[in-house]
């Protein structure tokens, strides 16, 4: 489905980062190392890369990730790219920051990424993550997993439950305006997180 999704001549969410993550990837150390998840197109591993960062992308679709690499080429930076099924994926150790935008997955999958963030990532380090709320679809906006998936949307309390080790500086579900390519358009219900280990 992501392959198809990705194949087609438009970025699926544009070509420029998602907005939270504009406003708060400063939380990551400066030049850290970032491992992105679920980064699909990889708009936001390539702005990270631009604002100095050592960025890895992960993705389960190859086609998502050659899209990557080419945005990367287009706009002069470099980043690595790494096609992994988070559902057996482990996300080793030593990052700096790990961001996870829109990235829906099963809950157990979810849960299963969330337990291992505390020990990936490095003290001083950051998670950044937002993606769609269960209010998601009763909003006007357009994204985010369809009905028939709706055990994919996170609530706050879902990140408060399956994160420990990490302080939230920022942990809230909000109503705003989405612009992200064709897909992620329109008033939206998302929970916002930024957690840091101390
Ligand atoms: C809505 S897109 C978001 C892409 C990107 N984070 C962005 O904001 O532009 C969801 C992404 O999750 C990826 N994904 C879903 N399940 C996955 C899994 N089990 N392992 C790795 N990637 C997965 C898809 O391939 C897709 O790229």
């Amino acid at each position: 489905m992501w392959n198809e999704r990705f194949s087609e001549p438009e970025f699926t969410y544009g070509k420029e980062p998602n907005d939270f993550l504009r406003a708060e990837y400063q939380r990551i150390p400066a030049r850290g190392r970032v491992l992105c998840l679920a980064e699909g197109q990889g708009r936001n591993a390539v702005f990270l890369a631009q604002q100095g960062y050592q960025v890895t992308a992960l993705d389960q679709s190859s086609v998502g990730l050659k899209r990557a690499a080419e945005l990367a080429t287009e706009r002069g930076v470099t980043i690595e790219t790494l096609q992994a099924d988070l559902s057996e994926h482990d996300l080793g150790s030593g990052w700096d920051g790990i961001i996870c935008i829109f990235g829906h997955t099963p809950p157990a999958v979810r849960a299963r990424v969330h337990a291992q963030i505390a020990d990936a990532l490095m003290p001083g380090g950051a998670y950044i993550l937002e993606c769609y709320t269960p209010k998601q679809h009763s909003m006007p906006g357009r994204g985010g997993p369809p009905p028939e998936l709706k055990d994919f949307l996170v609530s706050l309390s879902d990140l408060e439950r399956e994160i420990s080790g990490l302080d939230f500086t920022i942990g809230r579900e909000v109503e705003r305006e989405v612009n992200e390519g064709s897909h992620h358009q329109g008033l939206s219900s998302t929970v916002q997180l930024v957690a840091t280990k101390v």
